[in-house]
């Protein structure tokens, strides 16, 4: 395997990390698209079994095309930590699994870290599925939930005082879709010696925001989104450095199933290779944007973390590296008006999702939130005319006129 030094950058990790010359000596890596592995002769696949050797058995349990993505995924995210360990003399490991799909990991996470009677607390702005699972499949099997702004440290403060029990805190920052964004690093502290802190980071990648550097336990990402990049795959990633839990998790997941492909990971690693280029172009086509829709008329607020409007734009400047490319923004004149430029754009997509080399434009109200309580959306004003754009690698003078056409529609 490929050793990069780990104070060479994010750009050269993304492209060696985890690669490795193989047998057959192809420059990139082969799908492995095999379910199973032949064993040289039965004392072999006793001593497979028995983990008295190491290897491939089946690949449900390991596959090497999954793992060189995992490898790939865990120097992103973790190789300022291990630099900064190194740097004081300590020796840490990252560890990634890779899942079917981000809801995969999410559920693999909380299966294997909590159990009937403990306690869970998650942030009140979170992808609608997470949401759903969290209020209505968690609760059958025993394990209680409340939700909390996590924004706000002295109400999740008051939060664990009130649930002595919790056992995990979750949440996601920039949050979807009003971009509101959580102190990674305050809410780690609060979580010491208490509560396993989980971040979906799946918005900012490692790129632009590394949680496990700010505190956190756990890190997670819906791989569909930027990670692959190109729109062609569903896949989850989990990231941290407690091997105990991680083996846990391995066997949890082998038991529950929700193992990715061989083909979906190899999407995923060529589309890794350029993720901090793709990221350079989303952010600054997203702050172009953005900055034409602030000063656009017919559109009441804008949401994104970089606009002088954002409250929160000293901690995105604390934490993040970037703000990313996903903006919200209301237009005036409501559901009707919002309908209309949903379907008027040429270039920005009619489609959820995120993260892919084209714009995407969609409807939170009726789409990804649909299943979010009334209540939580009218907390966070998630209203019928608030629009998400996923904002694309284009050229963005050409991204500005489409939506400056679209907005203008009758
Ligand atoms: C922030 C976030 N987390 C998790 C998920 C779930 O990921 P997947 O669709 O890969 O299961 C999504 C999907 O949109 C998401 O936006």
């Amino acid at each position: 395997m490929k050793s990069i030094p780990l104070h060479y950058s994010p750009d050269t990790h993304a492209v060696h990390a985890g690669e490795y010359v193989n047998d057959t000596r192809g420059h990139v890596g082969p799908i492995y698209q095999t379910s199973t592995f032949v064993f040289s002769d039965a004392a072999e696949g006793r001593d497979l079994f028995a983990n008295e050797k190491s290897g491939y058995i089946y690949s449900r349990l390991g596959n090497p095309t999954v793992e060189l993505m995992e490898r790939k995924v865990a120097a992103l995210e973790g190789r300022g930590l291990m630099l900064k360990a190194k740097e004081r003399g300590e020796d840490i490991s990252v560890y990634c699994r890779a899942f079917a799909s981000g809801m995969s990991a999410i559920s693999t996470i909380v299966f294997t870290a909590l159990s009937a009677g403990d306690h869970l607390l998650a942030d009140t702005i979170l992808y609608g599925c997470t949401n759903d699972l969290f209020d209505n499949v968690l609760p059958r099997f025993g394990i209680h939930v409340d939700f909390v702004d996590c924004s706000d440290l002295t109400a999740l403060e008051k939060a664990f005082e009130d649930h002595p029990n919790t056992k995990m805190v979750f949440l996601e920052t920039p949050g979807n879709p009003t971009m509101k964004l959580c102190d990674i690093a305050g809410v780690a502290e609060l979580c010491k010696n208490r509560a396993l802190l989980v971040v979906d980071n799946t918005f900012a990648t490692p790129i632009l925001q590394r949680p496990l550097e700010l505190g956190a336990d756990i890190v997670m990402h819906s791989g569909t989104k930027y990670l692959s990049g190109h729109g062609n795959v569903i896949s989850g990633l989990a990231i941290g450095t407690d091997e105990e839990f991680f083996a846990r998790m391995h066997s949890m997941q082998i038991d529950t199933g929700g193992v990715p492909s061989p083909f979906d990971s190899w999407l995923l690693n060529t589309g890794l290779k350029t993720l901090p280029l793709r990221m350079k172009r989303h952010c600054e086509n997203a702050m172009k944007i953005a900055d034409f829709l602030d000063n656009r008329k017919g559109i009441s607020r804008v949401l994104y973390p970089a606009c002088k409007s954002f409250p929160q734009k000293e901690l995105a400047e604390k934490q993040m590296d970037g703000y990313g490319g996903v903006i919200a923004f209301e237009v005036e004149g409501g559901y009707e008006r919002a309908q209309l430029v949903l379907n008027s754009t040429k270039l920005f997509c009619l489609a959820v999702s995120l993260g892919c080399v084209d714009s995407l434009i969609e409807h939170p109200f009726t789409m990804t939130h649909a299943v979010v309580p009334e209540e939580v959306k009218a907390m966070h004003n998630i209203t019928p005319g608030l629009i998400r754009i996923a904002v694309g690698i284009e050229d963005a003078a050409d991204l500005i006129d489409d939506l400056d056409r679209a907005l203008g529609s009758r």
